[in-house]
């Protein structure tokens, strides 16, 4: 199948998108948080191919796209008065909010669940394709299963080339990471997924939440719902990705030390770090090893480089790849989330004098 990248500045394109969702096939498309594979989400078959095109495990359910709110009636049964207040203040927006699903939700959206993620993306291209194709659109994020979700078209290409016919073309996603994932259904609501949208924005409108931990370690953790796909490796470049951590005072000598020592045995290392770290280190990495994420001053807007940086070694991979860790306040729970996926729990950290592998 050959695969077209159409501009969705054009009407047509859009019209065109949403003939083939009607159809029955699947189109990928931005969203103001990442591309997401879009498909009837009403229809069983339509759905089943996307998890053929991205190799997704089929017991990882599908979140629901809106065009707005008014549609909700025909997917959700009920809506818990949490949620009503998440869905007021934060949608249209980077929010998914689990609800109970009725019977015209086919069991190829939700694994076989008795809930169904629901959002509103803001984009407004989403939302124009949603509206057209009149029907909620099922979409998971347009990557291969496994690999750092795509932020421009060309990322989506690379990944779903000659498996879809069509992606619509927006440029680059503005948040870079993925909705945030509330369950407002139990009596005490969960973040399944940290995102766009903060913890702190969240219990500032509904109270205390549970966030699920990343890696559940012990019964505690495990007492906490998690989403069924966030038990699978995520995000991952090809080359291993370890989180380099240590104490403020000592980073930049630390870091350049423990860099020279690496390169010094001859490794093929990588590092995608801050702006004010790349700046202090003194560690001569050609331009090819290096990926700047942007200030740390501004998280946001290292959030929405960073899936671009985890594909940045993609092509001329590196033995190793290192990447700074950033504080968890704000989009910050987020992005170490992904950046702790990503690296499958992997971390060096410096402590008493010694680096030290540590797995989470
Ligand atoms: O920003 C986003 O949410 C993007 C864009 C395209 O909208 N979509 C996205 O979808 O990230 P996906 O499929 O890559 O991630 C959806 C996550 C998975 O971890 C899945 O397990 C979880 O949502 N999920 C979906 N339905 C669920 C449900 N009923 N209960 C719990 N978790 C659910
Ligand atoms: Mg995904």
């Amino acid at each position: 199948m050959q695969t077209k990248i159409l501009p969705a500045s054009d009407p047509s394109a859009i019209e065109e998108a949403a003939r083939i969702l009607r159809e029955g096939g699947v189109v990928a498309f931005p969203t103001e948080t990442v591309y997401g594979l879009g498909a009837n989400g009403l229809s069983a078959e339509s759905c089943r191919k996307i998890y053929k095109a991205k190799g997704r495990p089929s017991d990882n359910p599908l979140i629901l796209h809106l065009s707005n709110l008014s549609m909700i009636g025909r997917v959700v049964r009920e809506v818990p008065l949490k949620a009503q207040d998440l869905l007021r203040k934060f949608t249209p927006g980077p929010l998914t909010v689990i609800l109970p699903r009725n019977r015209d939700v086919p069991d190829a959206v939700t694994g076989g669940l008795s809930t169904v993620g629901i959002r509103i993306p803001s984009h407004e291209i989403a939302r124009k394709m949603i509206a057209a194709a009149n029907v909620p659109i099922a979409a998971p994020s347009a990557n291969i299963a496994g690999r750092p979700s795509p932020t421009t078209a060309e990322a989506v290409k690379r990944d779903l080339d000659g498996r879809i016919p069509l992606i619509l073309d927006a440029g680059p996603c503005q948040w870079g990471v993925e909705s945030t994932i509330v369950d407002a259904t139990g009596e005490i609501p969960v973040i399944l997924r940290p995102g766009a949208i903060t913890r702190e924005e969240i219990e500032a409108l509904i109270g205390p939440v549970q966030v699920s931990p990343t890696f559940p370690r012990d019964a505690a953790d495990k007492a906490v719902p998690r989403a069924p796909g966030m038990k699978y490796r995520h995000y991952a470049p090809k080359a291993p990705l370890t989180v380099l951590e240590a104490p403020a005072d000592v980073w930049f000598e630390e870091v350049t030390k423990f860099l020279r020592e690496t390169r010094g045995q001859g490794k093929d290392v990588a590092l995608i770090a801050s702006e004010e770290t790349l700046h202090a280190l003194d560690v001569d990495l050609p331009s090819s090893r290096v990926y700047s994420l942007g200030s740390r001053e501004n998280l946001e807007a290292i959030a929405a480089e960073l899936y671009r940086a985890l594909r940045f070694f993609d092509d001329d991979i590196p033995e190793e790849i290192f990447i700074e860790s950033f504080p968890e306040g704000g989009i910050g729970l987020a992005l170490m989330n992904r950046i702790r996926k990503a690296s499958g729990g992997r971390s060096l950290q410096f402590n008493d004098g010694i680096w030290e592998e540590v797995v989470l």
